[in-house]
């Protein structure tokens, strides 16, 4: 699966990116992430992507013609999507993340400044918020979007994949209570029945204390 992030600053995601589980996912091959300068698709000598609203509001808007120029230097893969961030838009859940992995691309353009101007919308088919708050732009909500879909992709997850069979775990966040080493920490013990070595009374007590977590499946 192919992420395109359409942003005013591409620098932002290097990072992040290049650590940890996305980093193998993407030396695997099981996703690709590029991110593409806004300002590409300008062509005057400050390369404006804003602009001040008619109606007279304080504050800049993000221009239609650069979003709609870089939208179209990009590649097409069959099964694509195109998702504009809003902290207006739908709440992005589980559910449309699951969806995502069906695709083979998915192009996510980050605003910035007070806005966009509504027209960029009739070029995209999902305006997403990562949450009831308001970001200054639309990379936080794309970083958390692209890892969210990404580690669902077959084979990021590696063996954390087959906890899926069990029925009191899915995709990959464990709902029972872990411990590691030590058995006692500044006077807390890990509960003894993890420490019997008898599965069938591990499993019991892995389900009886399964805790879910607050995404709608
Ligand atoms: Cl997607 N964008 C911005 N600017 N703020 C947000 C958001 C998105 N989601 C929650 N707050």
């Amino acid at each position: 699966m192919r992420f395109d992030i359409i942003t005013i600053f591409p620098a932002i995601f290097d990072s992040y990116f290049n650590e940890s589980i996305l980093k193998r996912a993407q030396e695997s091959g099981a996703i690709e992430i590029y991110s593409h300068d806004l300002r590409a698709g300008t062509t005057d000598k400050h390369r404006t992507v804003d602009d001040k609203p008619y109606g007279g509001n304080p504050g800049m808007i993000l221009k239609v013609e650069p979003v709609v120029r870089a939208l179209r230097s990009l590649p097409v893969l069959p099964k694509r999507r195109i998702v504009l961030f809003d902290p207006a838009g739908a709440q992005f859940r589980q559910a449309r993340a699951r969806r995502y992995t069906k695709l083979d691309q998915l192009i996510l353009i980050c605003g910035r400044y007070e806005g966009f101007d509504e027209r960029v919308k009739d070029y995209v088919d999902d305006i997403v918020s990562i949450g009831p708050y308001v970001l200054s732009g639309g990379e936080l909500a794309a970083m958390v979007i692209v890892e969210a879909v990404g580690r669902l992709q077959k084979g990021v997850l590696g063996n954390v994949e087959s906890l899926n069979e069990e029925s009191y775990s899915s995709e990959g966040y464990v709902e029972y209570p872990q411990y590691t080493r030590p058995e006692v920490f500044e006077g807390r013990a890990v509960p003894q029945v993890l420490l019997s070595g008898n599965h069938k009374k591990i499993a019991a007590w892995q389900k009886v204390h399964s805790r879910k977590p607050s995404v709608q499946r």
